[in-house]
């Protein structure tokens, strides 16, 4: 098993956002979390990334229960195991488009010119060739999407929490990155996706629904390629 929430609770001062989430994600999954504004979905990932800590209820990672007071442990396991694309990019403004992508893997241990080379290979794959030295103001909403999914992938994470990671993203980039998405699941990442788009969800491997802080439905997908 790769991830395990039991009975995941987050009060927030006046409510429960979160409520009794229990939850099993196999090694190799390919889950959609879906679910209308609201509903806890960035909540639960934020707490699946070790983000945020719940108000009750235990977070298993490979068997072993996340001790949340261990800041350390967190951070080097997080950037060692968990690739995380947030809603709304975040990425350092400060950084051009190659040194955001660069920087876990610097954190990580890579050699500058490793983390390079990995890096422009990702941007490539992203369709960001050319991009490389730009500014991340001078780069579009749909580019920036795309550096945050390769500094996700940028250390090769075993698990990729995504949130709406195709926002902004026209058609065609969509396709591309959920082409990706499907080839490194096949490869063995295990991916969990926020997303408002019922036909990309239709192309993970188990869907779950969120209605007010709690998980309404969780099923498997009938593959049909
Ligand atoms: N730190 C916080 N303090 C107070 N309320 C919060 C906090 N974080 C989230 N909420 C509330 O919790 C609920 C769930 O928020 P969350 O961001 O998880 O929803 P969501 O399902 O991701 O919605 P969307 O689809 O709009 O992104 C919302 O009502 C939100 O206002
Ligand atoms: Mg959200």
């Amino acid at each position: 098993m790769l991830l395990r929430l039991e009975n995941i609770e987050k009060w927030v001062g006046k409510e429960y956002i979160l409520k009794k989430v229990s939850l099993k994600i196999e090694r190799g999954d390919f889950v959609a979390i879906v679910g209308p504004s609201g509903s806890g979905k960035s909540s639960l990932l934020y707490i699946m990334g070790l983000l945020d800590k719940p108000t009750s209820g235990n977070i298993y990672y490979h068997n072993k229960v996340i001790d949340f007071s261990n800041k350390d442990w967190i951070c080097k396991f997080r950037n060692e195991t968990i690739g995380f694309v947030f809603q709304f990019h975040y990425l350092i403004p400060e950084l051009n488009v190659l040194e955001n992508v660069m920087a876990p893997q610097i954190k990580r241990g890579f050699s500058i010119k490793e983390a390079e080379d990995r890096s422009i290979l990702l941007l490539e794959r992203l369709g960001l060739k050319g991009k490389e030295r730009r500014q991340i103001f001078e780069i579009s909403g749909g580019e920036m999407q795309r550096v945050a999914i390769a500094r996700a992938l940028a250390n090769d994470p075993e698990i990729l929490l995504c949130d709406e990671p195709t926002g902004n993203l026209d058609s065609k980039n969509t396709h591309m990155v959920m082409e990706i998405f499907r080839e490194i699941n096949q490869r063995g990442t295990t991916i969990i996706m926020v997303t408002h788009d019922l036909n990309l969800a239709k192309g993970t491997k188990r869907i779950i629904e969120m209605l007010d802080g709690e998980i309404k439905t969780s099923f498997y997908l009938e593959r049909v390629d």
